[in-house]
C-alpha cells in the first residue's frame, strides 16, 4: 500500500516532456522479438511492470533477454528450440501478457501453467481460449476454462476463419499469434478498427500478413526475421499530461516522440473536439508506426458525445477524458464503452465513484458515464481500485481541486509509468 496526499496547484504547466515507451508496442516487441530467430533490439521499451511479466515468460520458456535500461537485446532460435518451463508463469496484472501469451502458448506443443494476481485471475479469458480452442489447442482453468489459473497443452493448430465478437486487439493478436504456427490460414475479421500493433510488427518482422478492410490473413510460411525494434512513447501516458494540460488554465505543454498510430489517437481527437488547441509537429515513422511531437494549449473546453467507433481508439483514455469532461461547459455523455468494465477493474464504477468523491457531478450508464461540468472539484480521499490508469487520472485531479486529495494506493501506476510522479513534479513544482 503506498497512500499519497497531493496539495492542489495551480500553476500552469509548462515545457516538454519526454513520456515512457509504448506498453501495447513493447509487450509486441518482446514477443515477436522471442519468436523471431536471430538478435531483436528494442531501444525505449517500457520497463513497467507488465512489459517485464512478457520478458520473463520468454526467459522461462528459453530465450535469451538482456535489459540495460530502457535497452533490450533478445537473443533466439526461434520457437522451435522454446522448451516447457518448470514452474508456472505470472502475468501479475497484465491483461496483454495474459492474452497474447495464451495465443503463443496455444502453438507450443508442450505444457504450460499460467496464473496472475487477483485482477487478472477476475478478468475473462474465454475471449481467447473460444478462438484458440477451435484451432487446436487445450485449455483448462477456473470457471470451467475461462478464468486464471489456467493450463494449455498447445500444438498441431489449424488456421481459423475468425469474425471477432468483441472490439478487442487482446483478441485480434492471440489470434494472429496462433496463426504463426498453424497449417493453412488465420483470417481475423473486425468490423471496427482496434489497435493494429501486432500487424505492423508482424510486417516488419517478415511474417506473411496481408490486411484489407479490416480482414486480416495470416500463415505459417515465413518464419519471423529479428529485428531493431524502436518504442514510440506511449500516447495512452501522454493522454494524463494532455488533459492536464487541457484542465489547468494558462496550459501550453509539449510531450516529444508520442505514438501516433491512428488506432490509438482517439484522445486527441476527443480533447479537439472539445476545445483544446493540440498541434502535432516532427512527424516520423519507426517500422510501420508513427511518432512525433505533441503541444497543447488549454482553452476552455466544452462537453462532447463520445460513442461508436472512436471507443476502441481511445478506451484506456477514457478515466482521464471523465476527468477532462468535469471541466468542460455542458454534458459529456460516453456510450458504446462496456469493455470499460472488464479492464484492470470496472473502470466505470472506480471513474465514477472516484470524481463523485472529488465533487463532480458524473452517473454511471451501464456502458459508459454522463459528466455535467464545469465542477469545482473540492478533493478528498480516493480509492484508486489498484488501477493504474484510476490512479493517474485521480492524481492527475489534484492539480485542480481546492483541497488534498489522497489516494488510497498509487502503487499500481509502476504497471505503465513508473516515472509518472517524477515527471508530474517536474511540470508542476517549479
Ligand atoms: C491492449 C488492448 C486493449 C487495451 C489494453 C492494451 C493491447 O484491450 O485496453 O490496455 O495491447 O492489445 P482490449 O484489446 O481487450 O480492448
Amino acid at each position: 500500500m503506498k497512500e499519497v496526499t497531493l496539495s492542489p496547484v495551480s500553476s500552469p504547466l509548462t515545457g516538454k516532456l519526454q513520456v515512457p515507451g509504448d506498453k501495447s508496442i513493447s509487450h509486441r516487441a518482446v514477443i515477436l522479438g522471442s519468436l523471431a530467430e536471430g538478435k531483436t533490439t528494442v531501444g525505449n521499451f517500457l520497463t513497467g511492470e507488465d512489459c517485464m511479466r512478457t520478458v520473463d515468460a520468454f526467459r522461462h520458456l528459453g530465450v535469451s533477454i538482456e535489459q540495460d535500461g530502457n535497452s533490450l537485446a533478445i537473443d533466439s532460435q526461434g520457437p522451435g528450440h522454446f522448451t516447457e518451463s518448470e514452474s508456472p508463469l505470472y502475468f501479475g496484472n497484465s491483461g496483454t501478457t495474459a492474452r497474447l501469451m495464451l495465443g503463443v502458448l496455444a502453438g507450443l506443443p508442450f505444457f504450460t501453467s499460467v496464473y496472475g494476481d487477483t485482477s487478472l485471475a477476475a478478468r475473462p479469458m474465454d475471449r481467447v481460449v473460444s478462438p484458440l480452442g477451435k484451432m487446436g489447442a487445450w485449455f483448462d482453468g477456473r470457471k470451467d476454462g475461462s478464468n486464471f489459473p489456467m493450463a494449455i497443452r498447445g500444438g498441431h493448430l489449424q488456421g481459423i476463419r475468425y469474425t471477432l465478437p468483441i472490439k478487442s486487439a487482446q483478441v485480434k493478436s492471440a489470434v494472429l499469434l496462433a496463426g504463426l504456427f498453424a497449417e493453412g490460414v488465420t483470417e481475423v475479421m473486425e468490423e471496427t478498427a482496434s489497435r493494429n500493433h501486432t500487424e505492423k510488427m508482424l510486417q516488419a518482422f517478415g511474417a506473411d500478413i496481408t490486411e484489407t478492410n479490416h480482414h486480416i490473413r495470416i500463415t505459417n510460411q515465413k518464419p519471423l526475421k529479428a529485428a531493431d525494434v524502436y518504442v514510440p512513447g506511449d500516447v495512452s501516458s501522454a493522454a494524463f499530461f494532455m488533459t492536464a494540460a487541457a484542465i489547468v488554465p494558462g496550459s501550453r505543454l509539449t510531450l516529444t516522440n508520442v505514438g501516433l498510430n491512428h488506432s490509438r489517437t482517439g484522445i486527441i481527437d476527443v480533447l479537439q473536439e472539445m476545445g483544446a488547441l493540440i498541434e502535432i509537429l516532427n512527424e516520423q515513422t519507426t517500422g510501420g508506426e508513427k511518432f512525433g511531437d505533441v503541444t497543447i494549449t488549454y482553452q476552455k473546453l466544452k462537453g462532447i458525445v463520445i460513442e461508436g467507433d472512436i471507443i476502441p481508439r481511445l478506451i484506456d483514455e477514457l478515466p482521464v477524458i471523465a476527468l477532462a469532461a468535469t471541466q468542460a461547459e455542458g454534458e459529456t455523455i460516453i456510450r458504446d464503452a462496456r469493455e470499460l468494465r472488464f479492464k484492470e477493474t470496472d473502470r466505470i464504477k472506480a471513474v465514477t465513484d472516484g470524481l463523485t468523491r472529488l465533487g463532480a457531478d458524473i452517473k454511471p450508464t451501464e456502458d459508459g458515464m454522463v459528466i455535467k461540468g464545469t465542477s469545482g472539484l473540492t478533493g478528498g480521499k480516493v480509492a484508486a481500485y489498484d488501477d493504474h490508469r484510476i490512479a493517474m487520472m485521480l492524481a492527475i485531479a489534484s492539480l485542480i481541486t481546492e483541497q488534498n486529495v489522497i489516494i488510497d494506493d498509487v502503487s499500481s501506476i509502476a504497471i505503465s509509468y513508473p516515472d509518472f510522479f517524477e515527471h508530474l513534479n517536474m511540470l508542476t513544482r517549479k
